[in-house]
C-alpha cells in the first residue's frame, strides 16, 4: 500500500522565503488600535437605522402588530411588515441547490421559530428604531412548539451535511458484533450550540439606482453576490460587497441570511442608506446553529483488542422548512480500521431556525461521541486508551479503502504522548491526585478533518518598479488570511512580502472562493500560487526570447524566480531583474491569472485528511465536582505550514472550542416556548481565560503532495475534534464516572 511520505518535498513547487515564516498578522495593528473598519463601522451620508422585531413564539402566526403606534414615534421613518414588504424577484423559500438556504424575509405572518424576524423598523436613530420595534407589541396565534429530539416522527434524511448519504455500510456490523469478545453500546447527547461570533451579523446598504454597495461580514462574497442578485433581480456585478474583516464567522456567515436581506429591502424602501445590526439575542434563530444530537455507538472488539464492528447512529433535528442535517456519524468513516462499519442518521423536524454548518460540522459532534466510545471499549478490553488507538487507527480510509497519511497520524500519537508524559498515566480511573487532593485525569482523543478545496481565482501583476500586486476576494475572519495568503503571493511572485501589494476583502476582486471547511488557505492559496506562476511564466517568456537578455535561450533549462529576479536554473550567474525585463520589453506591467480547483484524479486515488492526537489533563474537586482543564497537548499533521504562528493560533482556537464543547457550551431551549433561554454571552458559557490552561500545539511535519501542489491542508476546525473527546475521557479518568451528555456539567457529573 503506498504511504504518503513525511519528508519528501514535492519537486515541482517553487520554494521561496516567505512561506513557513511565523509572521505576525499584517492587519494586527489595525485591529488592536481600532482602525480596522468592520461592517457596522460604516456610516454613509444620510444613513438610517433599521431594527428587527423578532417573534417571541416558536410556532403560530402574527395576529396583530401595532404599526400605527410605531409610526407615530417621531423618529420612525418606515415600518416594514409582510403587508407592505415589496416583492422580491425570487421566492426566498425556493431552493435550487444545497447551498441555498431558505430565509425569513417577511414573506408571511407565519412564525416557524423563535426569534424569526416579523417586522423591520427604520428610523433616524438607533434608539428610535429600537423603541419603534418595541411599540409594535405583537399579538400571536400561538401553536404548541415542537422542540427536542423526540418532538415528532423521525425520518431518514435525504442526505446529511452537503449531499453526503445518510446511511453508509461496509461489511456486516451485526456479524462483527456477534463475533466480538467485548461489546459496548453507549448513547451520547450533544447540545445545540450557537455561533456567537464576536461581531454580530451586520449590514450597511446603499442603493444607487440598481447598483448596490454593501458592507457586511461574509465568508463567501461571490456566493452572497449571487444570492442577492437572484432575490433582487439585478446582475451580480452590480453588487459590491466589502468584507475586509470579520469578527468571526464559524459557518454562520457563509451564506447571506434573512436579516441581511431585510437590511437591503429596507434601504430600497426608504431610498436611503440603511444599517441593520443584529442584537446578540437576535442571533439565536435566523442565522444558523449547531443542531443537537443523540448518538448511539455500538462497538465490538476481539480478544486481541482489535475492532470487529463499529456502528454509529445519529438522531438530529432540522427546521420544519429547510434541510440541514448534522452529519455526526460520518466521523466513523475515517478514523478506525474496523472490518465492519455502519453509519446512519435519522432526523426530526422541530420549530427552530434551520441548523447550519458550525465549525467542524459533524466532525465535532461525532468525534466527542466516537472518542468516548473508543475509550469505553479500551476500558472494556483492559487496555490503555492510547495503546488501543494505536492498535486500531486506520492505515487507509476505512470506508473508501483509499490511502491517506497514516504515518503522520502515528507521529501525532507519538509526539503528543511524549510531550504530555502519557506513559506515567495510571490505567485505572480515580487513581491520580495532585498536591491539593484534586482528582487528576488524563484523556486522549484522535483528531481528524478532511482536506477540502473549492474553486477560486486570482490575478497577479508584476510592475515596472519591481513590485507586485496580488488580487483575490479572500476573507479574513480572524484566521490570518491577509497574512498567510500574502506569504503565498510573495513566493508565487518570487518577491519579498513587503514588495507585494495584497488586495483582498471585496467582491470586486477575483472570486476567492469560500472561507469555510478549513479550505481557504488551500483554495485561495492555490489560485494565488497559480496566478504568480502565470505572471512569472509570461515574464520568463519575454526574457528568454530577447537576445539582449542574459536569460536568452534559457527556455528549456528553465528559470527560478527569487528576490525580484529571474535566474537561469542551471547557471544562476545569469539573471535579470523583473524591472529590467519589463523595461526591455517596453512594458509597464505584466499580468498573470490563476485558478484553483480540486484535482479529480488525486481525489479518486487518495483519501485526504489532516490528522492529530490530543492529550488533556483535568482536575476535579472530589467534593464539589468542579472540573478544570489544566493542560492540553495536541499534535497535528496538516500538510505544509504556511505560517506556524497563525497555524498554532488556529489550533489553539480549535482546542479551546473542544474544551468548550466538552464542558461549557449549551443552548438551553425552553420546551414550552421553544425559545433559547440563554441567548447572551453571560449565560451561554464559552471558555474564558480562566478556563483555558496551557495549550501546546505541536506541528508534525507532513508533506502530502496529493492534496494540492502546495501540500496545504486546513487547520481551522481540526483542533475541536480530538480535544472534546480527550477532555471528556480525562473527566472519566479523574472520577471513574462516564458522563454521556455534553457538556459535562457538575450536576451531570453528580447525577451519573
Ligand atoms: Mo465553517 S463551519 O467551515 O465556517
Amino acid at each position: 500500500m503506498p504511504e504518503i511520505a513525511l519528508t519528501q518535498a514535492p519537486a515541482h513547487v517553487r520554494h521561496g522565503s516567505n512561506m513557513g515564516q511565523p509572521l505576525t498578522r499584517r492587519d494586527g495593528v489595525l485591529k488592536v488600535t481600532g482602525a480596522a473598519r468592520y461592517a457596522a463601522d460604516h456610516h454613509p451620508p444620510g444613513m438610517l437605522y433599521a431594527v428587527l422585531a423578532v417573534s417571541s413564539i416558536a410556532r403560530g402566526g402574527v395576529a396583530f402588530l401595532d404599526v400605527a403606534a410605531a409610526k407615530a414615534h417621531p423618529g420612525v421613518v418606515e415600518v416594514i411588515t409582510p403587508a407592505n414588504r415589496p416583492p422580491l424577484a425570487q421566492d426566498p423559500d425556493e431552493k435550487t441547490n444545497p447551498f441555498m438556504f431558505r430565509m425569513d424575509v417577511l414573506q408571511s405572518d407565519r412564525v416557524r421559530y423563535a426569534h424569526q424576524p416579523i417586522a423591520v423598523v427604520v428610523a433616524r436613530t438607533l434608539e428610535a428604531a429600537t423603541e419603534g420595534a418595541a411599540l409594535l407589541a405583537p399579538r400571536y396565534e400561538t401553536e404548541p412548539a415542537r422542540i427536542g429530539l423526540d418532538a415528532s416522527k423521525s425520518f431518514v434524511p435525504p442526505g446529511v451535511g452537503v449531499g453526503m448519504p445518510a446511511e453508509v455500510y461496509r461489511g456486516d456490523v451485526e456479524a462483527g458484533l456477534a463475533a466480538a469478545m467485548k461489546r459496548i453500546e453507549a448513547t451520547f447527547e450533544t447540545a445545540a450550540q450557537y455561533h456567537n461570533a464576536m461581531e454580530p451579523h451586520a449590514i450597511v446598504v446603499a442603493w444607487d439606482g440598481d447598483t448596490l454597495s454593501i458592507d457586511t461580514p461574509s465568508q463567501g462574497m461571490a456566493m452572497a453576490q449571487g444570492r442577492i442578485a437572484g432575490l433582487f433581480g439585478i446582475a451580480p456585478e452590480k453588487i459590491h460587497i466589502r468584507s475586509p474583516f470579520l469578527g468571526g464567522g464559524f459557518g454562520s456567515k457563509g451564506f447571506i441570511t434573512g436579516p441581511q436581506v431585510l437590511g437591503i429591502i429596507a434601504a430600497k424602501m426608504v431610498g436611503k442608506p440603511v444599517k441593520l445590526v443584529l442584537r446578540r439575542e437576535q442571533m439565536y434563530g435566523p442565522v444558523g446553529h449547531r443542531a443537537p444530537t443523540r448518538q448511539t455507538l455500538r462497538v465490538g472488539a476481539d480478544h486481541a483488542g482489535k475492532l470487529t464492528a463499529l456502528a454509529h447512529h445519529t438522531k438530529t433535528v432540522s427546521s420544519t422548512f429547510d434541510d440541514f442535517f448534522e452529519p455526526a456519524s460520518d466521523i466513523s468513516h475515517t478514523l478506525y480500521a474496523s472490518p465492519a462499519i455502519a453509519s446512519s442518521h435519522e432526523a426530526v423536524r422541530v420549530d427552530t431556525g434551520t441548523p447550519l454548518f458550525m465549525r467542524a460540522p459533524g466532525e465535532a459532534t461525532g468525534s466527542i461521541a466516537l472518542e468516548s466510545a473508543i475509550d469505553e471499549m479500551a476500558q472494556a478490553c483492559g487496555l490503555d486508551p492510547l495503546a488501543f488507538r494505536l492498535k486500531n487507527y486506520a492505515e487507509v480510509e476505512p470506508i473508501s479503502g483509499k490511502p491517506f497519511s497514516s504515518k503522520a497520524l502515528r507521529e501525532c500519537y507519538r509526539q503528543g504522548a511524549e510531550r504530555f508524559g502519557w506513559e506515567r498515566r495510571m490505567l485505572a480511573p480515580r487513581q491520580m491526585r495532585d498536591r491539593d487532593g484534586l482528582l487528576v485525569g488524563w484523556g486522549v482523543g484522535t483528531a481528524t478533518f478532511p482536506a477540502l478545496m473549492f474553486e477560486a481565482q486570482a490575478k497577479a501583476v508584476l510592475r515596472q518598479d519591481g513590485s507586485g500586486v496580488m488580487e483575490i476576494g479572500a476573507h479574513d475572519m480572524g484566521q490570518g488570511a491577509w497574512t498567510a495568503l500574502a506569504q503565498i503571493a510573495a513566493d508565487g511572485l518570487g518577491l519579498d512580502i513587503d514588495q507585494v501589494e495584497f488586495r483582498s476583502g471585496t467582491s470586486d476582486l477575483p472570486d476567492g472562493g469560500i472561507a469555510g471547511g478549513s479550505a481557504h488557505t488551500a483554495t485561495a492559496g492555490m489560485a494565488i500560487h497559480n496566478a504568480g506562476a502565470d505572471a512569472i511564466a509570461r515574464l520568463a517568456e519575454l526574457a528568454t526570447s530577447d537576445q539582449r537578455s542574459p536569460l536568452f535561450g534559457a527556455g528549456n533549462a528553465g528559470v527560478i524566480a527569487r528576490g525580484g529576479r529571474l535566474f537561469r536554473r542551471d547557471d544562476e550567474s545569469r539573471s535579470e531583474s523583473y524591472a529590467e525585463i519589463l523595461g526591455c520589453a517596453g512594458l509597464t506591467q505584466i499580468e498573470g491569472q490563476g485558478r484553483s480547483a480540486i484535482d479529480p484524479a488525486a481525489q479518486s486515488s487518495y483519501a485526504m485528511h489532516a490528522h492529530g492526537a490530543v492529550f488533556a489533563e483535568v482536575k476535579v474537586d472530589p467534593e464539589l465536582g468542579q472540573m478544570r482543564v489544566t493542560r492540553v497537548v495536541g499534535a497535528f499533521a496538516a500538510g505544509r505550514i504556511i505560517n506556524p504562528r497563525l497555524v498554532r493560533s488556529q489550533l489553539h482556537g480549535g482546542m479551546i472550542w473542544g474544551i468548550s464543547f466538552a464542558l461549557h457550551e449549551h443552548a438551553v431551549v425552553d420546551p414550552r416556548s421553544g425559545r433559547v433561554m440563554n441567548p447572551n454571552l453571560g449565560e451561554y458559557h464559552i471558555p474564558v481565560n480562566a478556563d483555558v490552561p496551557s495549550l501546546d500545539a505541536i506541528l508534525v511535519e507532513e508533506n502530502d503532495p496529493h492534496v494540492n501542489a502546495l501540500g496545504i491542508k486546513g487547520v481551522g476546525e481540526i483542533g475541536i475534534t480530538g480535544t472534546a473527546g480527550a477532555v471528556a475521557n480525562a473527566v472519566w479518568h479523574a472520577t471513574g464516572v462516564r458522563v454521556r451528555k455534553f457538556p459535562i456539567t457538575i450536576d451531570r457529573l453528580i447525577e451519573a
